[in-house]
């Protein structure tokens, strides 16, 4: 079974997915806490509702990784917890070797794009500007890299003439919701 800690910085939609995935019976795993980098953030408030620990880590003064100070406290919440892989579920800061090293091999992502392609941060707008026909989203293992982790699952949405940011991203958010479940299952399965 897998004792998942969610990593999250926002709305928290990919997570209730995956708990709601677990809920049904379809993947062998629990989730044993929810940490956030932002204290408001709805991910701890679904959290909340669903009965699961709640977590905020402080990262200042930093705005784009954990600095040693947090990654540490994320560890201890973790194992405190019983967790021992962790999922990234719309987490908006860099993961650095301390964390990757504490638990090798046991992290994923997930990126709205079919990566290699666009990377990094605007995946939707990205695609968007690049005139791209298609995009999606895909389920890593995550390394130093950025995005750069072995590839799960991927799955295509297409991408419409009168498409915004916000249509497409709406679009790929639905394909998502179905990918982690499934990249969950194949992990906790062993049928990779
Ligand atoms: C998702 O679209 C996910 O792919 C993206 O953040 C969103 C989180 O949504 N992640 C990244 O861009 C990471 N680079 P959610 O909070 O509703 O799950």
């Amino acid at each position: 079974m897998l004792n998942i800690a969610i990593f999250g910085s926002g709305s928290g939609s990919n997570y209730q997915a995956i708990a709601e995935a677990i809920e049904r019976g379809t993947i062998d795993a629990r989730i044993v806490c929810v940490l956030a980098d932002v204290e408001d953030a709805f991910i701890l408030e679904r959290a909340r509702k669903l009965g699961h620990p709640a977590i905020y880590i402080d990262c200042a003064p930093f705005k784009t990784k954990l600095d040693d100070a947090a990654e540490a406290r994320a560890i201890d919440v973790i194992k405190d917890n019983g967790g021992d892989f962790i999922v990234l579920a719309g987490f908006m800061r860099i993961v650095k070797p301390g964390l990757l090293n504490a638990f090798a091999g046991r992290i994923i992502n997930i990126h709205p794009s079919l990566l290699p392609q666009f990377p990094g941060l605007h995946a939707g707008q990205q695609a968007l500007d690049a005139g791209a026909k298609e995009t999606g989203c895909t389920v890593h293992f995550v390394d130093e890299g950025i995005d750069t982790g072995a590839v799960i699952v991927q799955k295509k949405v297409p991408i419409l003439p009168n498409d915004t940011t916000e249509t497409l991203m709406n679009r790929i958010h639905k394909q998502e919701h179905l990918a982690y479940p499934e990249a969950l299952k194949k992990i906790a399965e062993n049928k990779l």
